[in-house]
């Protein structure tokens, strides 16, 4: 029986979610490493892009729009923000390292997401907390709101939540190096699976669900 005073609720999860973002931006912005490893940090951060989209807008928007009396609005706005970010992945993917438009790019989709996880953590996530049975946001992690049911390591970077500061120096991890226990997603979820998704296209919103999560969630 789940432990709900214990267990991690989906927005413990989707906040470790965004540390471990963070960290890889924050790699990308030291222009450190190769530009093959560094086109590899953008496949792994495009991969966990997707997967947290999805997430969100197959669980936790919807849960939002049945509990808050703007979560229609709240979570329009939240997907139209992941469909600006997922135009700039797929551009994103195309370019080589070594082309200024690489940086630009990064820049744009950092910024972005960045924007993103204020308006969640500072907004969104203490509302639902607010308004939502903890049983609830906890369910809701254990269904796919967020990485560990999904086949995640749990001892890789961010599952504890450190800081995303402290993430660089973990450790084990050369600088520079991409962490292999990020290749552990399963295959659905990896950088080949985002690029395809980025690459194929998606159709329109459909309500309740967003574009990612219309590009691939479909059986989730
Ligand atoms: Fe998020």
């Amino acid at each position: 029986m789940t432990d709900v005073q214990t267990e991690r609720d989906v927005v413990d999860v989707l906040m470790t979610d965004h540390h471990e973002v963070e960290a890889i931006f924050v790699e990308l912005e030291s222009r450190q490493g190769t530009p093959e490893h560094r086109r590899q940090l953008a496949d792994v951060v495009i991969a966990e892009l997707v997967r947290h989209a999805v997430a969100e807008e197959v669980h936790v928007y919807p849960a939002a729009r049945k509990a808050l009396p703007d979560g229609d609005k709240l979570a329009e706005h939240e997907i139209a923000e992941h469909s600006d970010a997922e135009r700039t992945m797929k551009e994103l993917e195309s370019v080589d390292p070594s082309d200024p438009r690489f940086d630009e790019l990064l820049a744009t989709l950092t910024a972005t997401i960045r924007h993103h996880v204020r308006d969640e953590e500072n907004d969104l996530f203490p509302r639902l907390r607010a308004a939502c049975a903890r049983e609830e946001l906890v369910e809701l992690a254990g269904k796919g709101g967020g990485g560990e049911e999904v086949g995640a390591d749990p001892a890789a970077p961010g599952r504890a939540g450190p800081p995303a500061g402290e993430q660089a120096a973990r450790p084990g991890r050369r600088p520079g190096r991409p962490d292999p226990r990020r290749a552990q997603r399963p295959a659905h979820l990896d950088a080949g699976a985002a690029r395809e998704v980025l690459t194929t296209g998606r159709g329109g919103h459909a309500p309740g669900t967003g574009g990612v999560a219309a590009a691939v969630c479909q059986g989730v």
